[in-house]
């Protein structure tokens, strides 16, 4: 038996500090060690992937050789019916069932809401100009989410928002239960949201059972969805699924608008090209077509997710011995696939670290070695959210460029926090003005 090259660390924390303080953490050991390295973090032995098709062995052999596996402060936290915990036949029945919230019909109801909030907000950010944005952009994609998932206004001032934070800030942390840790915080305010939640369904539930209107939100839709045996989810089931879909749909889509304002503002010559055709395509109102005769939104789009993938990479747990290429993965072992370090390997990138959506022009995604290009995973597991996300990216781009302007203000620091998601270190501060 072979294991990949790489160091344990200490017992038990292994490598886990320097995981969590080094964005160079995995880069550096790619390159000293190759595609496949060996370390221990958060208690376990854990094998590190990057590369098409490393990537694919890990997420084409779910269930047979790989099972998911979040850190036990996210398993906790997400809660037992969360579908990022669920697995085989329930985890099937259950993404079918959640699906038919980000189907085409449905998020083309979606967009009057999200072209309201965003006028809202852009119109806030004018008055408040100089802003630090990152703050804001979460509050954003919180009352986005909030408001289509669960029908909840104005979120992120509400306790709704403000629970969800100290549950962020736990998500991936020591797990020690203490009152002052964050791990201890965390679960505290997963009860009060789930009381939330669960006192917003109970009341929907109760009016909803009365009425025929077509759901405006995802919770209508998911109170009403069936799988393909009839089967409704329970309410304290869709406490947790809905509890995961406003994660999954918050601090992800946070990062990638964050990278598409900071990348607009340093590269005026995309910014120029993509504006131009915004102009030419974009008329009221918009529909899921006339957004998908932007080309070259698409590419910038698909750049800003290679170039900063808001998801650096997915847990997975070995479930019985297997082999890649000369080395052995042992049962038990954890496994890191890694989407940011594959997005960044110039075997499959010419020059990585340029942000250049023309690449997509010469090499379209389809061109790319399968699970080279990944920021929404692969296999069973894909993201669930896709195409709700690429729909809210692709709105705040067409209403931002037509509507205003923005400068990154000098001395901040521009490099990235990487937990949970990639955010500029000084919350990117800009000035915000109505476009010239
Ligand atoms: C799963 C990325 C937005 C819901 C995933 C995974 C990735 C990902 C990489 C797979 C994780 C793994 O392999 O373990 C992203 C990115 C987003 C985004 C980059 C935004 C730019 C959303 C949104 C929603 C969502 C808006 C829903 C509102 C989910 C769910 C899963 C998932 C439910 C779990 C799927 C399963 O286990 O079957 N996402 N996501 N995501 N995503 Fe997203």
């Amino acid at each position: 038996m072979t294991l990949p090259p790489g160091k344990m660390g200490l017992p038990i924390l292994g490598e886990t500090l320097a995981f969590f303080n080094d964005p160079e953490f995995a880069p550096k050991r790619f390159s000293q060690y190759g595609p496949i390295f060996k370390s221990r973090i958060l208690g376990q032995p854990t094998i590190f992937v990057k590369g098409s098709q490393a990537n694919q062995f890990v997420l084409l052999n779910e269930p047979e050789r790989f099972t998911v596996s979040w850190p036990p402060s996210t398993q906790r936290l997400l809660g037992p019916c969360s579908l990022s915990m669920q697995q085989g036949h329930t985890h099937r029945s259950r993404r079918q069932i959640l699906a038919q919230a980000f189907m085409p019909r449905a998020l083309a109801g979606y967009i009057p809401t999200m072209m309201s909030i965003l006028e809202r907000y852009g119109d806030r950010w004018c008055q408040s100009s100089p802003l630090t944005w990152y703050p804001e952009l979460r509050h954003l994609t919180l009352e986005i989410a909030c408001q289509l998932l669960v029908g909840l206004e104005n979120g992120s001032q509400t306790s709704l928002g403000k629970n969800f934070e100290g549950w962020t800030a736990g998500l991936f942390s020591l797990p020690l239960p203490f009152p002052w840790t964050a791990f201890g915080k965390a679960l505290r305010c997963r009860q009060q949201l789930i009381a939330e939640i669960s006192s917003i369904i109970d009341h929907r539930q109760s009016t909803e059972d009365r009425t025929d209107d077509p759901a405006s939100d995802a919770l209508g839709l998911l109170l009403k969805a069936e799988d393909d045996q009839g089967q409704r989810l329970s309410p304290t089931e869709l406490n947790d699924q809905i509890l995961t879909l406003l994660f999954a749909g918050h601090e992800t889509l946070t990062s990638g608008l964050a990278t598409f304002c900071l990348q607009m503002a340093q590269h005026p010559a995309v910014r120029h090209r993509l504006r131009a055709e915004i102009d030419q395509q974009a008329q009221d109102p918009l529909t899921l077509e006339r957004i998908k005769a932007m080309p070259y939104l698409e590419k910038v789009m698909q750049e800003v997710l290679r170039f900063t993938p808001p998801v650096a990479g997915g847990f997975r747990q070995v479930v019985q011995d297997c082999q890649f290429e000369t080395y052995t993965f042992p049962k038990g072992w954890q496994v890191l696939y890694q989407i940011a370090a594959t997005q960044s390997d110039p075997s499959l990138y010419p020059n990585p670290d340029t942000f250049d959506p023309d690449r997509f022009e010469s090499e379209p995604i389809a061109a790319v070695p399968k699970h080279g290009y990944l920021p929404f995973g692969g296999g069973i597991r894909e993201c669930l959210g896709k195409e709700f996300a690429r729909l809210e990216m692709k709105l705040f781009a067409i209403h931002m460029l037509q509507t205003y302007d923005w400068q990154i203000l000098p001395d901040q620091d521009l490099s990235l926090t990487i937990t949970p998601t990639p955010a500029p270190k000084s919350g990117l501060k800009v000035h915000f003005c109505p476009r010239r």
